[in-house]
């Protein structure tokens, strides 16, 4: 494969691939005090970010560099973006001045599908609108299995803002590849409209899902691309949708509590459950380097073992 625009994409051996790679790397780097491998070595890397970004757009970064590519970080603000340069246009200069790989966050659902149409490089996917973010997934699915030591048969529960969540949508597509039985968790206004089409099961009582859950994957309210009609109140929300101690005391003793970030302390999530040692919240962050190097390492055809 050339690209990875979506986690729908993916089949199984693409995705254990992506898995066992990411082990592979973190075993190779396994004490080193130099952090780096040379398989990347006079390839260049582009993070193209049109939208916000702190773990994603620092962990694409480090993991380009970790395989020796050069990086170049582009930041819509600040750019002839604002002269009204088009994607496409930004993308082609880009690519003039020597891009293999252009990972891409913009605000528009598909346009890292648009961008592969236009550039001979690689395009990755670092989330797009409402639509994906696989490289989310993945690094989600390598925290579960490294926890739990699989994912077949997994239980997972997926809480909260799911109509705004490219996280939700990446990671039922992913989990279900991979074995997991998903549940949805929300408020009906926080549902899209298409989810009986989804393969989940869908409820409405976190409390009834929660003594069930292997993992519990809360997911950030999404207030910037709320309209109020969707959402009653913070505190109505938090009331009945938001994980906290007495609702983790529900979960059986080996289940794991996952966020993407960023997170709302104290709406979706509080803070005594970001912070106990229930909660990957931390590992997964530091998995999201790992698995981006993997993605990067093949798609990019590194020129030295790993
Ligand atoms: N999880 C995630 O995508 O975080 P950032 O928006 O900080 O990249």
């Amino acid at each position: 494969k050339r690209h990875l625009l979506e986690s729908a994409d993916l089949d199984r051996a693409d995705a254990t691939m992506v898995l066992d790679t990411a082990a592979q790397i973190d075993q190779a780097l396994a004490g080193r005090e130099v952090k780096k491998l040379p398989t990347l070595r006079g390839r260049t890397v582009v993070n193209l970010f049109y939208e916000d970004s702190t773990r994603t757009r620092i962990s694409f970064e480090l993991a380009a560099k970790r395989l020796s590519a050069d990086v170049i970080n582009f930041s819509a603000k600040g750019s002839s973006v604002s002269k009204g340069e088009s994607l496409k246009d930004t993308a082609l200069t880009l690519e003039a001045m020597g891009s293999d790989a252009i990972v891409v966050r913009h605000g528009a659902s598909g346009a890292p599908h648009r961008l592969a149409h236009w550039v001979r490089g690689s395009v990755v996917n670092a989330g797009d609108g409402t639509h994906e973010h696989p490289t989310q997934a993945l690094l989600d699915a390598y925290t579960i299995r490294q926890r739990l030591g699989r994912l077949e048969g997994v239980r997972v529960a997926l809480v909260g803002d799911v109509l705004h969540s490219r996280v939700a949508r990446s990671n039922v597509w992913l989990l279900r590849t991979l074995g997991a039985e998903v549940t949805v968790v929300a408020p009906p206004t926080l549902l899209p409209v298409g989810i009986g089409s989804w393969p989940v099961e869908v409820s409405y009582d976190l409390d009834a899902v929660l003594p069930k859950a292997d993992v519990v994957m809360m997911l950030r309210v999404q207030a910037e691309r709320m309209n109020a009609s969707y959402f009653p109140s913070a505190r109505e929300y938090s009331r009945r949708y938001g994980l906290d101690g007495r609702r983790m005391a529900a979960l059986s003793d080996d289940a794991i509590v996952m966020h993407p970030g960023p997170m709302n302390r104290g709406m979706e999530i509080a803070a005594e459950v970001a912070d106990s040692v229930r909660s990957t919240i931390v590992e997964q962050v530091g998995n999201g380097v790992s698995v981006r190097m993997a993605v990067l390492y093949l798609l990019l055809g590194g020129n030295e073992p790993a």
